[in-house]
């Protein structure tokens, strides 16, 4: 590695000839942690540690121990660590929704990286949001940037049996609903699903990100899946750290790297690893940052006929340590690469292309990750419908149990044609006070329909489209009706629902016109999701006011709401893309 030749950002602070005075100002107040003047000012790399872990995300807590390793790193490879905390983003806690917060972390992380003098960072990425948030902000800015990776936590077991995070409280509520376990039942089980440090050891939204930045090529090759708890995470964070410095010396960027092929091997790798339904709202964000043009139809084109190949709930059936062990996501890319379905010449953060970061990587734990010839199941990316309900919105292929294909999709003649009566929630408030109210009469063949959980809506967008049937189909042993919605679920639910709805209910979009008792027609062979609802009578009920939301509660909310942007624009700051490259500019003092 050679030095830089060229000066550093952040010597137009610590180094300005022109600015004796401010440069006095600015090195007096960093000495209080072992750096010194003589360094400051001595053209080493200054590389921000964006710490995304604290009390308040047990998820990322690690990092602050995994952060010791990267400035080691940093050190080691002659740069000089700063370590700052990112707004928190803890999915299960954060009410009304996490995702009201992603834009605002990306806001703040923004300022941070532009504002202070740092010529790279290290992004520390873990739960759902904070890896797209992350990675929104370094393209944004266009930093030499890398992703660390915090891990899943180790495969948890209950009574014998894989019990994995989220999925696992998906599968007991229903069990508990049928009255086949007990209160203390439920929580055990949920309990025994996070046995260690690190995030949701499914294939839930903080794998599937992980994973994704990975196949983006910006984090070390194997950087997502080595568990939390493992001795190569602590290693991998040191080597995160040294790379660091050298992105810096070649000035590797977040613009070099995120082009439109890596976003497309992105949409590839989601598909084969049977990823979250949030990867597609966060791919369109951080592409929509990154100044690529990602149209939501290239779910379907890219994506839709990628086969399944990770054995991994909710999809599958094993957890992350064993998915690590079995090759993790560069076995994943090589299964994609030999069938000539990634971009091999994608460049990474590795300062390799992909196809060269991938020699070698191929599985041999066959019961995990399938051959690409031979997979798990065919075509189970993410389909793409539109009709009078909406304009765009996804259904995870992977997760259509066999019965559910059978009971909805497989009628002689009308195969992929399912047609049912809708009952209409608004928010799930009204879900919960009404799904067991016996004078709804929701039979097996009733279409759940929740509107009001959009980015608008909620706000925010909240995982909810997952409605379980009432009580009495559980009992019978129905798992799963159909639902559609404007909102999300979480990645670790294996619920075939229609989601991310765009646009949504609160932004006038059909689902808000819509009534229970009129007839929704799902067709997967045209696309289409429509309710037969007559024109004249849907102009009729257009007159009308849109469904009732609540008013915005905090000061964040109303300006969320006057800036965001659909799901399947990826509810980003509308028209924040018009701030790139920010640190070819150096503020004003
Ligand atoms: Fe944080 Fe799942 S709740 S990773
Ligand atoms: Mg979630």
């Amino acid at each position: 590695m050679t030095k830089t030749e060229r000066r550093l950002r952040s010597q137009d602070w610590f180094d300005n000839p022109d600015h004796a005075d401010l440069t006095a100002l600015y090195l007096e107040r960093f000495m209080n942690y072992g750096t010194t003047p003589e360094e400051l000012r001595a053209g080493k790399p200054i590389i921000g540690i964006a710490q995304s872990g604290s009390d308040l995300n047990p998820c990322n807590r690690h990092h602050l121990d995994l952060a010791k390793r990267v400035r080691d790193g940093i050190r080691d490879a002659g740069g000089i660590p700063i370590e700052f905390p990112t707004h928190t983003l803890f999915e299960n806690c954060k009410r009304p929704t996490a995702a009201l917060d992603r834009n605002l972390a990306y806001l703040g992380l923004v300022e941070l990286l532009y504002g202070y003098p740092f010529d790279g960072v290290v992004l520390t990425t873990g739960c759902d949001k904070t890896t797209p948030s992350a990675l929104m902000a370094a393209a944004t800015v266009d930093l030499p940037a890398i992703v660390l990776s915090g891990g899943p936590m180790l495969d948890g077991w209950h009574e014998g049996e894989l019990v994995g995070s989220g999925t696992v409280i998906w599968r007991s509520r229903r069990k508990y609903a049928a009255g086949e376990i007990t209160r203390d039942e439920f929580l055990e089980t949920a309990l025994d699903s996070a046995p260690s440090i690190g995030h949701c050891n499914t294939m839930g939204t903080a794998s599937t990100m992980n994973a994704i930045a990975e196949a983006l090529g910006m984090s070390l090759t194997g950087c997502a899946a080595i568990p939390a708890a493992y001795r190569a995470r602590g290693q991998m964070a040191y080597r995160t750290g040294r790379r660091a410095v050298e992105l810096v010396h070649e000035d590797i960027r977040p613009s070099n790297i995120l082009t439109r092929e890596a976003f497309l091997n992105a949409i590839k790798l989601n598909a084969a690893i049977g990823g979250s339904t949030n990867a597609q709202p966060h791919i369109m964000a951080m592409a929509k940052h990154a100044g690529v043009a990602l149209d939501p139809s290239d779910w379907q084109t890219h994506g839709y006929d990628i086969p399944l190949l990770a054995n991994i709930q909710p999809a599958g059936k094993y957890l992350g340590e064993r998915f690590h062990r079995a090759g993790g996501v560069p076995a994943i890319l090589w299964e994609l690469l030999q069938a000539g379905q990634l971009n091999g010449d994608c460049p990474t953060v590795t300062g390799r292309n992909m196809a060269e970061n991938l020699q070698g990587c191929e599985s041999t734990d066959r019961e995990v990750i399938y051959r690409f010839e031979e997979p798990m199941m065919e075509r189970a990316g993410f389909y793409v419908l539109s009709g009078n309900l909406f304009d765009f919105a996804i259904l995870k292929t992977s997760v259509i149990s066999p019965e559910f294909r059978e009971r909805y999709l497989s009628k002689p003649g009308r195969e992929g044609i399912f047609e049912g009566k809708a009952f209409v929630f608004d928010g799930s408030e009204d879900y919960h006070a009404r799904i067991n109210d016996p004078a709804l009469e929701i039979d097996e063949f009733s279409i759940l329909i929740i509107r009001g959980a959009g980015p608008l809506g909620w706000p925010g967008s909240a995982e909810v489209v997952n409605m379980q049937p009432p009580d009495h189909l559980l009992k019978r042993g129905i798992t799963s009706l159909p639902t559609i919605g404007d909102g999300r679920q979480s990645g670790t639910s294996d619920s075939p629902s229609i989601l991310n709805a765009s646009p949504e209910s609160a932004a006038g979009g059909g689902l808000a016109w819509l009534r229970t008792g009129d007839t929704v027609r799902i067709d997967l062979n045209t696309g289409r999701c429509d309710m037969l609802v007559d024109e004249d009578e849907l102009a009729a009920r257009k007159a009308g006011d849109l469904p009732p939301i609540p008013e915005a509660a905090t000061p964040w909310q109303k300006l969320y709401r006057e800036t965001v942007t659909q799901m399947a624009d990826g509810a980003t700051i509308r028209d924040a893309e018009q701030f790139r490259q920010l640190a070819k500019k150096v503020p004003r003092h």
